[in-house]
């Protein structure tokens, strides 16, 4: 399906409107940007492997029944999905402390969970993307307790799902971040992407970092730890 307008360009990706006004596509560039769009970098190959990384993931959690946005890959850097009103909402799920509840917590890095750690953090690069509650998107409307909890249930599933996937291939689910939309038809979807860019993943026997925190922390060699994942996980990984 071919492109027609740009209606979005983020920090790592563009979307795009088609003929079919369901569905978009969705882009995934280059670009990669860290705290909050304070460091930036174009890394060679990334957009291609998240592209397909993403799909691999989407589709594994198709199957286990969660509902994503993802129609097909349509090309190495470019999915078509349907098209969703966005909740201006990040869902992240900690198994591990790492990033910024360290910070704010104080927490030891490393520290394992007895049970999942659920977050949720407003979706806005000029504030720092602050950690809210429920009550803050009760109040400012952003969600309804109905979509709050639905959003809540899904994370949680969708990290039970990729935690058993990772850590049989030997890897590490720390955590995760996932945003989803709203469908024309009431449903709500897992929406945006599932790469390395939004996960922290370490391998589980010599905790090596193969995830943004290489970027972020300047480790180097950021795609090659993103195809090394993508190589323990089976995916076949077109080059461009
Ligand atoms: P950002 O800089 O906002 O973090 P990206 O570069 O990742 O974002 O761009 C992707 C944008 O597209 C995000 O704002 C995300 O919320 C939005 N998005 C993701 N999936 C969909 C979808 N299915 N429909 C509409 N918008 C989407
Ligand atoms: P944090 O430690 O920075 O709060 O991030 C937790 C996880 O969620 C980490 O894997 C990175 C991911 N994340 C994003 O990808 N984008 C975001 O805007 C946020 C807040 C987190
Ligand atoms: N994705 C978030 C941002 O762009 C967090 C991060 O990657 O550091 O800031």
């Amino acid at each position: 399906m071919d492109k027609i307008k740009e209606i979005t360009s983020g920090k790592a990706k563009s979307l795009y409107t088609t003929e079919n006004p369901e569905y978009l596509v969705m882009n995934f560039r280059d670009d990669t940007s860290a705290f909050d769009g304070k460091k930036t970098a174009a890394l060679l190959g990334k957009g291609s492997v998240n592209n397909q990384f993403n799909a691999f993931i989407m589709n594994h959690l198709e199957e286990k029944g969660i509902k994503t946005h993802l129609i097909k890959v349509i090309n190495n850097n470019e999915s078509l999905v349907h098209k969703l009103k966005m909740f201006p909402i990040e869902c992240v799920i900690r198994n591990t402390a790492s990033g910024s509840i360290c910070r704010r917590l104080g927490t030891e890095d490393g520290l394992v969970f007895e049970h999942p750690l659920f977050e949720f953090f407003l979706k806005d690069d000029d504030l720092g993307d602050p950690l809210i509650n429920d009550e803050h998107i009760i109040a400012f409307g952003w969600a309804n307790k109905e979509q709050i909890n639905s959003m809540k249930n899904f994370t949680y599933k969708v990290n039970d799902i990729l935690k058993e996937l990772f850590i049989n291939s030997g890897l590490i689910l720390v955590d995760f971040k996932v945003e989803f939309g709203l469908h024309e038809n009431g449903d709500i979807v897992l929406a945006d992407e599932f790469t390395p860019d939004g996960c922290r993943l370490w391998d589980h026997e010599t905790m090596e970092k193969m995830d943004k925190d290489r970027f972020r922390q300047d480790l180097g060699d950021v795609v090659e730890s993103y195809h090394q994942v993508a190589h323990r996980l089976g995916m076949n990984i077109k080059l461009d």
